[in-house]
């Protein structure tokens, strides 16, 4: 498939549903998620849970949107259900046994299956349920694996996940446990390109909104 097919996969995926607007992408995409990949730290007991919320994003501009990240263990009743939806669309299969985690994304319907990848923990392939809930009927094999760089920060306070392909970032902390300002300041040493606020009218106690 074309770079441009990988990137609407990854798009319609990721982002279509939440309407953001995707304002750039990298062509070193991979470089950045492996340059994230050189200091790995990722800890499945310290990711599922509790939802996660986006409140930074880079190369995509979320502004006031909202959108939560629900990770759990992948079951055998998930892998079956996403295998049957999605198995005769993908352009390759991963070894369906072997997924570790399920994350949705702004909705329940909006899927990924994750495959813990060689190399350094918190690296993940994944295959999008585009078809869940959807009107879009993709090519038969034409939807590639997609492959996200994930780790934790400060001890699991923040997740960091990139997705290797489109150069996409987002930055999620716990609900209501991070102010702005510290997230701002996490957000400025990621330095993961052109980068914006997220979720930005949410504001903790009586935190001043952030506006930039
Ligand atoms: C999820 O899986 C991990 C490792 O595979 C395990 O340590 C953990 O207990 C599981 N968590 C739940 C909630 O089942």
């Amino acid at each position: 498939m074309s770079t441009i097919g990988i990137l609407t996969v990854s798009l319609i995926y990721l982002f279509s549903r939440a309407s953001c607007q995707v304002t750039r992408t990298l062509g070193n995409s991979n470089d950045v998620c492996m340059r994230i990949a050189k200091d790995p730290y990722f800890d499945i007991d310290l990711v599922v849970g509790e939802p996660w919320r986006i409140y930074y994003s880079w190369n995509m501009n979320l502004e006031t949107k909202c959108l939560d990240l629900v990770i759990r263990n992948a079951t055998q009743e998930i892998i079956k259900r996403i295998w049957t939806d999605m198995s005769e669309y993908l352009e390759q299969q991963p070894y369906w046994e072997a997924a570790t985690l399920h994350m949705s994304m702004g909705s329940p319907s909006h899927e990924l299956l994750l495959f813990a990848a060689q190399g350094a923990a918190g690296t993940f392939l994944a295959v999008p349920n585009v078809v869940r809930n959807s009107n879009i009927k993709p090519m038969r094999k034409g939807v590639p694996l997609l492959k996200f760089q994930m780790k934790l920060i400060r001890n699991g306070k923040y997740l960091l996940m990139m997705d290797c392909h489109v150069g996409a970032s987002t930055l999620s902390a716990r609900v209501g446990r991070s102010y702005r300002t510290e997230i701002a300041a996490e957000a400025a040493a990621l330095n993961l390109g052109d980068g914006h606020p997220a979720c930005v009218n949410e504001k903790k106690d009586d935190e001043q909104f952030f506006l930039n």
